[in-house]
């Protein structure tokens, strides 16, 4: 097959949700409908319990999860479709991030009672930084929630996107009888089956079709064709350009517990998600079909335990056609490596592959060479672009408990920071080093491991910062800014200035008395082109 037909056939794309609104039930229904598993229930929560949120055990396990089901891929409607999981946790939200690089396009689970959560938000804030095209599928409409039309709205302003129903459901919670599909005219009647995979549709002539009154009463029949001439009263027909610009989000609804309104939701996706676009670099966009392999490393895993050091960098090719044991250059270092066990990832499973295509994702055993954002190439020196840091929530100072085990201090932040553990700033002058983190969990994560990988020991002491905010601009404006918060300018590990805010406020006047300084939230300022 052609690269460009392999390309075609590529759909790479991650699910988000606010934790409990349903992904994992979501990705495990996907599955099925694609024959990468059999049953429910195959797929494993890779979320850490809420009773369970300091034991390390959870930690390794859901860590141990997370690898096997990194990358799920199945064939479906002779497209490749290849998910990219993202943790269910909150405190692990910059895997999450990060993961959102490199995929093409989302599907956003919404819990029908809980609409738009805190997770929603953040997460839409990452896909609209590069106009990632996002389905919405609205969940759990087998219990009681919001009015269909008040949650679009909610989607809408809470999300700053704009929204086309592409279904719409007919009631909910216990008298929820199904969906209508507005593009075919076609009922999918409800029936709760947790493990039904096709749908059955009944084809009405138009809504004015007196069987509706039959199948699914009087009163429900009426509002349905109130709300449809609402619907098309109000909503534009969907335009597939605006979706692709990110603009836009055809919406679902349904139940993923019940296997309900996913296969409508999955037929459309295939038909209208990207296949793998351009990705920006520091010279030019890299196109898919450029002959020459191209690729970039956006998640780190290693493992936990400590007599096998070795990690696994997850590499997604952005063109040409990665071949195992193949010389290829890394960049940043000008080293040449090739990989003799290159994974690629089913279901639930991991096989060493030969070749890999733009949108799939590899998996290359690492010794330690690799960053996140690293790229791998056939020579070209580029480097690729909207792989950031983002702001970290929380700080704590580090602070070395065993003077004789500093070396090991530094090579184990070192390292774990360059797997993206965590975000490591130094303040001068003092050197201290300050750890930034985006969830609690993750001081736990780094003090087990660089006890039990590094075998250093040490503290984190609470240090009043809100926020971290690189700067950019007049630079005679921020060495003056400098010189009078010096202890609140850091450097990150690349030496770029980070001003570490205390509150909301102090951010907030910083910012308005110093207009020829720019403060952002993450560490890439521009991200040259969408992608
Ligand atoms: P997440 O990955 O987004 O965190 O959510 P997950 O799929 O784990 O779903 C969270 C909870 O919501 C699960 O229940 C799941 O069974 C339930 N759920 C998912 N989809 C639907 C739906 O369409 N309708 C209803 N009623 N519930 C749904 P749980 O009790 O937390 O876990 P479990 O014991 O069922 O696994």
């Amino acid at each position: 097959m052609s690269l460009e037909l392999e390309i075609e056939k590529r759909k790479t794309f991650g699910i988000i949700s606010h934790p409990d609104a349903g992904k994992t039930t979501l990705t495990e229904k996907l599955l099925l409908f694609g024959g990468a598993i059999q049953t429910a229930g195959a797929v494993k929560s890779n979320k850490i319990k809420k009773t369970a949120t300091s034991d390390f055990m959870e930690i390794e396990k859901q860590r141990g999860i997370s690898v096997a089901t990194s990358v799920m891929s199945f064939e479906y409607k002779g497209k490749k479709i290849n998910i990219l999981d993202t943790p269910g946790h909150k405190d692990f939200a910059e895997d999450t991030y990060r993961t959102l690089t490199a995929v093409d396009s989302v599907i956003l689970v919404v819990d029908v009672a809980k609409g738009v959560e805190a997770q929603t938000r953040k997460l839409m804030q990452v896909c609209r930084m590069r106009n990632t095209p996002v389905i919405i599928f609205v969940n759990k409409m087998d219990r009681e929630g919001q009015e269909p039309f008040d949650i679009l709205d909610e989607l809408e302003q809470e999300l700053q996107i704009s929204t086309r129903p592409l279904s719409w459901p007919i009631n909910m919670g216990s008298r929820f009888k199904g969906v209508y599909l507005l593009h075919n005219n076609s009922l999918n009647l409800f029936e709760a089956d947790k493990t039904k995979k096709a749908s059955d549709y009944i084809n009405i002539e138009s809504l004015e079709d007196p069987r509706l009154e039959t199948l699914v009463g009087a009163a429900d029949a009426k509002q349905l064709r109130d709300d449809v001439e609402l619907i098309n009263g109000i909503y534009e027909p969907f335009d597939r350009e605006m979706y692709e610009e990110g603009l836009l989000a055809p919406v679902f609804f349904g139940s993923a517990l019940n296997n309900f309104g996913i296969q409508e939701m999955l037929d459309t996706f295939v038909d209208i998600a990207p296949s793998p676009r351009p990705r920006p670099t520091d010279m030019r966009d890299i196109v898919p079909t450029e002959k020459k392999m191209t690729g970039f490393i956006f998640k780190i895993h290693a493992n936990l335990d400590p007599n096998h050091r070795d990690r696994i960098a997850f590499l997604r090719v952005c063109s040409g056609t990665f071949e195992r044991n193949t010389f290829y250059v890394h960049p940043r270092s000008g080293k040449k490596m090739r990989f003799s066990n290159p994974y690629t990832f089913l279901a639930d499973s991991k096989e060493v592959t030969d070749l890999a295509f733009p949108g799939d994702v590899v998996g290359l055993y690492d010794t330690g060479n690799f960053k996140i954002g690293d790229g791998l190439t056939e020579g070209e020196k580029l480097s690729f672009k909207g792989i950031p840091n983002f702001s970290p929530e929380l700080f704590r100072e580090v602070v070395n408990l065993d003077p004789m085990k500093s070396k090991q201090l530094e090579k184990g932040l070192n390292q774990l920071t360059d797997e993206g553990v965590a975000q490591l700033f130094t303040q001068q002058p003092g050197n201290r080093k300050i750890i930034g983190v985006v969830g609690e969990l993750q001081f736990e994560v780094i003090q087990y491991r660089l006890e039990h990988e590094y075998n250093a020991k040490a503290r984190f002491d609470g240090v009043n910062y809100h926020k971290a905010c690189w700067m950019t601009g007049n630079q005679a404006k921020i060495a003056e800014f400098i010189k009078y918060k010096p202890q609140d300018v850091v450097l990150d590990k690349d030496e770029n200035l980070v001003f570490l805010a205390s509150t909301a406020y102090i951010l907030q006047m910083a910012k308005s008395n110093n207009p020829e300084i720019e403060f952002h939230e993450t560490s890439e300022f521009k991200v040259s082109s969408k992608f």
